[in-house]
C-alpha cells in the first residue's frame, strides 16, 4: 500500500464529520412528523451521497442490512471514490428513527471508519451489552454477573453506595426482570425508549450525563458503533450475540462467526484505530439537536479519533439549499 493509501485518520476525520452532518441535516425537516421511514430514507440518501465523495476505498460492514433488504448502504456495498485507503465503514444514518419521528431526545446520525478488516462484522441480531466509563479496571463488571452484582461491583470500584449509581436501560418488556433487580439495589435507572448507541456513550462522560453504566440487549450493529465511540472516549463495553432462531444463527455464519457464545470486548469489536462521528438530530444530553432557522441550519457533531483520544465538538451552520 502506498503512503497515500494509508489510514490518514487525521485528514479523513473532517470528511467523516461532513458525512454525519449531511445525514442529520437531511432528516431535519422530518423531525416530529411521525414518519420513521421517510426520516431514515432522507438520512440514508444524504449519507451515501457524501460518503461517495470521500477519497477512500470503503466497504460497509455495519449498514442498513443485507443487500436484498437494503438497496443503499447495504453490508458489502463499496463506498467512496476508490482512490485512497481501504477502510471498513460502520454506519447508522439515523440511530433512533422513532425518536426522530416523535421528536424525542438523543436521535443521532452515526458513522465510524477504520482500516479494512478491523471492525467486527456483527450480524443483524440482538446483542447483550454492558458498558462502563473510562475510570475502571478491566472486568470491574462482567456479562456473567447478575445485574445487581454489576451495580454493587461498580459502586465498590467508584467508592460510593449502590444508590449513587445510575444505570441506563432500554425500556422493553424483555428487560423487566433486569430493571427490577437493579432497582432493588437502590440504583437509579434512566429508561430510554430507543437509541442505545447514545445510551452506551453516556457512560463515557458520567459527570455530564449522570450515567455510570449501560446494560441490556439491543442491536448488535449498534454494539459495534458504540464500541467505536468508547474506543475514542474511553470506557469498556462487552457484548454477547443473542440468537432467537436458525435464521439468525445463519446470519452469524454468513458473517464468519462460529463461536456463538463468545463475549466480545471493545478490542474484539474494534481491532485497530477508528474515527467516529455522530451528529445530533433531536436535542440530546450528548449533542444539541438540529436547529432550522429562516434560511439556515445549525447542527453539532462529536468527532473523535482513537489514535489520539481527541474529542471535538464541531458546530456547523450553513445556508439552507432550496
Ligand atoms: P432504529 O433507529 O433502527 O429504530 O433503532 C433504534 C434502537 O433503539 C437501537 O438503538 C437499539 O439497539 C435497537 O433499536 C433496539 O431494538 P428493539 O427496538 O427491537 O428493542
Amino acid at each position: 500500500m502506498s503512503d497515500v493509501a494509508e489510514f490518514q485518520d487525521r485528514l479523513l476525520s473532517l470528511g467523516l464529520a461532513r458525512v454525519s452532518e449531511a445525514a442529520a441535516i437531511a432528516s431535519a425537516r422530518l423531525i416530529g412528523r411521525g414518519d420513521e421511514k421517510a426520516a431514515d430514507q432522507a438520512a440514508v440518501n444524504a449519507m451515501r451521497e457524501q460518503l461517495n465523495l470521500l477519497d477512500i476505498a470503503g466497504v460497509v460492514v455495519i449498514g442498513e442490512g443485507e443487500r436484498d433488504e437494503a438497496p443503499m448502504l447495504y453490508i458489502g456495498e463499496e463506498v467512496g471514490t476508490g482512490r485512497g485507503p481501504a477502510v471498513d465503514i460502520a454506519l447508522d444514518p439515523l440511530e433512533g428513527t422513532t425518536l426522530t419521528a416523535k421528536d424525542m431526545p438523543n436521535a443521532l446520525t452515526v458513522i465510524a471508519m477504520a482500516p479494512r478488516g478491523t471492525l467486527l462484522h456483527a450480524p443483524d441480531v440482538y446483542m447483550d451489552k454492558l458498558a462502563i466509563g473510562p475510570a475502571y479496571a478491566p472486568d470491574t463488571v462482567t456479562l456473567d454477573m447478575p445485574p445487581a452484582a454489576r451495580v454493587r461491583a461498580l459502586a465498590r470500584a467508584k467508592g460510593v453506595a449502590a444508590d449513587e449509581i445510575a444505570v441506563c436501560i432500554l425500556d422493553r418488556p424483555r428487560h423487566e426482570a433486569m430493571i427490577a433487580e437493579v432497582r432493588a439495589t437502590g440504583a437509579a435507572i434512566r429508561l430510554i425508549t430507543d437509541g442505545d448507541v447514545a445510551g452506551v456513550m453516556h457512560c463515557a462522560e458520567p459527570d455530564v450525563t449522570g450515567i455510570d453504566m449501560y446494560m441490556g440487549s439491543g442491536g448488535a450493529p449498534e454494539g459495534v458503533l458504540a464500541a467505536s465511540a468508547l474506543k475514542c472516549m474511553g470506557g469498556q463495553i462487552y457484548g454477547r450475540l443473542l440468537f432467537r432462531n436458525d435464521e439468525e444463527r445463519a446470519r452469524a455464519a454468513k458473517a464468519g462467526i462460529t463461536d456463538l457464545n463468545r463475549v466480545y470486548t471493545r478490542g474484539d469489536m474494534v481491532r485497530g484505530d477508528v474515527i467516529f462521528a455522530a451528529t445530533g438530530v433531536t436535542q440530546g444530553s450528548l449533542l444539541r439537536g438540529i436547529k432550522l432557522g429562516h434560511g439556515w441550519v445549525e447542527c453539532e457533531t462529536i468527532l473523535m479519533r482513537s489514535k489520539t483520544g481527541s474529542v471535538r465538538r464541531v458546530s456547523y451552520r450553513a445556508p439552507l439549499r432550496a
